[in-house]
């Protein structure tokens, strides 16, 4: 397909290793359609987060082609933005300087910019606060609005909830929808978080390990905002956990929804 915003091919990635070379990605073709969110699952080792950031140009050691807006990526830049399963916030610095980040909040524009997103991830009133007086869940909005701050073409969110309890995961999910459905954003979700791959992607990549390759994409076909409990819900989670159990593995953690 033509006029995809990310387009993947013949992408391989090999590690070299004391114990010989593990074989990270193998053959992987995705391409991403500039607005869409796909959520990409598989367990531990299959080769997600490889994948992630090589998308970040985090990692430019690979074979294959990998194109962002149609041009090779070369390394990290602010159309990507990246959300790792800690937010990583800057601990002497207040929400607003940490979602400024190197940018001052002096110019009007950045603090206008600064101003909206606290909005969008419903932090209005901690503008000052800093990380270590707030929540999990809060630090990671501001993680979120940290790397919206900069309009990036594509958002790569690695696990982003993974450390969450299950309510304040479920809060965020749809705060990213939110996110998603006002800004537009392209978005490529890691998770192992069965629900949470059906619960937000209009397709789920899903991913098995030795060597870490697709096995299959699944289209999602339900409206937003979806009902977990729904008859519907169920039977596409019941298709992407059918994938898993062609597979020879014992069967890890998929689990663990809402
Ligand atoms: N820096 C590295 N050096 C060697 N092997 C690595 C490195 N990073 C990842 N791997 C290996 O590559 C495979 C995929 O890892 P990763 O992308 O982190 O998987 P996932 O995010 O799905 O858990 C695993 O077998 C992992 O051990
Ligand atoms: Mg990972």
């Amino acid at each position: 397909m033509s006029g995809d915003m990310l387009m993947i091919s013949d992408l391989n990635k090999t590690f070299v290793a004391p114990v010989g070379e593990i074989i990270a990605l193998n053959n992987i073709q995705l391409n991403v359609r500039k607005g869409e969110l796909v959520t990409i699952i598989g367990p531990s080792g299959c080769g997600k987060s490889t994948l992630l950031k090589i998308v970040a140009g985090l990692d430019t050691q690979y074979t294959g082609t990998v194109l962002l807006n149609g041009k090779p990526i070369v390394g990290p830049s602010i159309e990507k933005g990246f959300i790792f399963q800690e937010p990583r916030l800057f601990p002497w610095l207040t929400v607003e300087k940490n979602i400024a980040a190197n940018l001052s909040l002096r110019d009007v524009n950045v603090r206008r910019k600064v101003e909206e997103l606290i909005d969008l991830v419903r932090l209005k009133g901690f503008e000052k606060s800093y990380p270590r007086e707030l929540s999990g869940g809060m630090a990671q909005r501001v993680a979120i609005a940290r790397a919206l701050l900069r309009n990036p073409d594509v958002l790569l969110l690695d696990e982003p909830f993974g450390a969450l309890d299950a309510f304040t995961r479920s809060h965020l999910q749809e705060v990213l929808l939110d996110i998603w459905q006002r800004n537009g954003t392209t978005m490529l979700f890691v998770t192992h978080d069965l629900d949470e791959a059906v619960f937000l992607g209009e397709r789920v990549v899903i991913m098995n390990p030795h060597p870490g390759h697709i096995r299959s994409i699944l289209s999602i076909d339900l409206p937003f905002l979806r009902k977990r409990s729904g008859s519907a819900f169920q039977e596409m989670r019941r298709l992407v956990l059918n994938e898993f159990e062609k597979v020879d593995e014992p069967l890890y953690d998929v689990g663990g929804g809402i």
